[in-house]
């Protein structure tokens, strides 16, 4: 028999089964998670390489914008990445957006504004995903965030093309990655060597691309991050600070009392 004081264990045995089969990470069948990289905004001092920020945007607009949308970005956002604002004018009036209705009632094109948030490559979502064998480009706004792993998940995919195992017959339009939840992916690989050119000197490879465009996506999803830090570790300061100055009164106060 059980004595009073194992039978009190019980709950809490039950509890962390609880709690473990909560925060276990749910592993989809097939797709391997992709493996941890070093990012520089990684940690509570970390902050974002702008250089690396301004290499993923060109990777985004000159390859991903063809497909995926970022309805939350707009072109005045830009100046985060280290671009001035006539910069980011200047970029704005490479696109066109829809405006309108004018006075006669008619929608019209004309060419973005610092205002304007980044264009939808496609007229809707059916349009979007008739484009595409029927699956859906998500939205990159907030990608880095909904995704289990986050830049690791989007370098993951990025490095993650191989063929299929010998066993596995693939359908028309579709891929074969690591790690994708489920391992099959609709949209085939959209970087290759040398694709965009950098002035920098960064090496044009898809690894490097891979790296830039999930660092510029982790920016988009977080844009404050950097603040954020720096609040954190103020307020952590001054409670250090507060705490001190607490003790030394504390001393104070308590001196004459024997
Ligand atoms: C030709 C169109 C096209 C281009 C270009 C393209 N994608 Fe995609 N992408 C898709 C489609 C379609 C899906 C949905 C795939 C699916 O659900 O199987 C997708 C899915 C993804 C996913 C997985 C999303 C998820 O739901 O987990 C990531 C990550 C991704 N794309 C990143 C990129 C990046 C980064 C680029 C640019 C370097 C890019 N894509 C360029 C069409 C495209």
């Amino acid at each position: 028999m059980f004595e009073m004081k194992q039978m009190r264990l019980v709950p809490v045995l039950l509890l962390s089964l609880l709690v473990f089969g909560i925060y276990t990470p749910a592993q989809a069948a097939g797709g391997e998670e992709a493996p941890e990289q070093h990012w520089s905004f990684d940690g509570i001092f970390g902050t974002y390489d702008r250089a690396a920020l301004q290499r993923g945007y060109k990777v985004y607009s000159q390859v991903c914008a063809a497909c995926h949308s970022m309805d939350r970005i707009s072109y005045r956002n830009l100046t985060a990445l280290g671009y001035t604002e006539a910069q980011a004018k200047a970029v704005a009036a490479n696109y066109m957006v829809e405006d309108g209705p004018n006075d006669e009632g008619d929608m019209v094109e004309r060419t973005a504004l610092l205002s304007d948030h980044f264009p939808n490559p496609y007229a809707n979502k059916n349009a979007a995903a008739y484009a595409n064998n029927g699956a859906m480009p998500p939205d990159m706004s907030l990608l880095v965030k909904a995704r289990h792993g986050g830049a690791d998940y989007i370098y993951g995919i990025m490095t993650g093309y191989e063929e299929p195992p010998a066993d596995h017959e693939l359908l028309p339009g579709q891929n074969w990655n690591r790690y994708m939840p489920g391992n099959v992916i609709a949209m085939a690989q959209p970087l290759s060597d040398g694709l965009v050119s950098y002035e920098d000197g960064s090496s044009e490879t898809v690894a490097q691309y891979a790296r830039d465009v999930a660092h510029f996506l982790t920016w988009a999803s977080e844009p404050h991050m950097e603040e954020r830090k720096r609040t954190g570790i103020k307020a952590f300061l001054f409670l250090l600070a507060f705490t001190g100055l607490m003790y030394v009164i504390k001393r104070k106060v308590w001196a004459k009392v024997h």
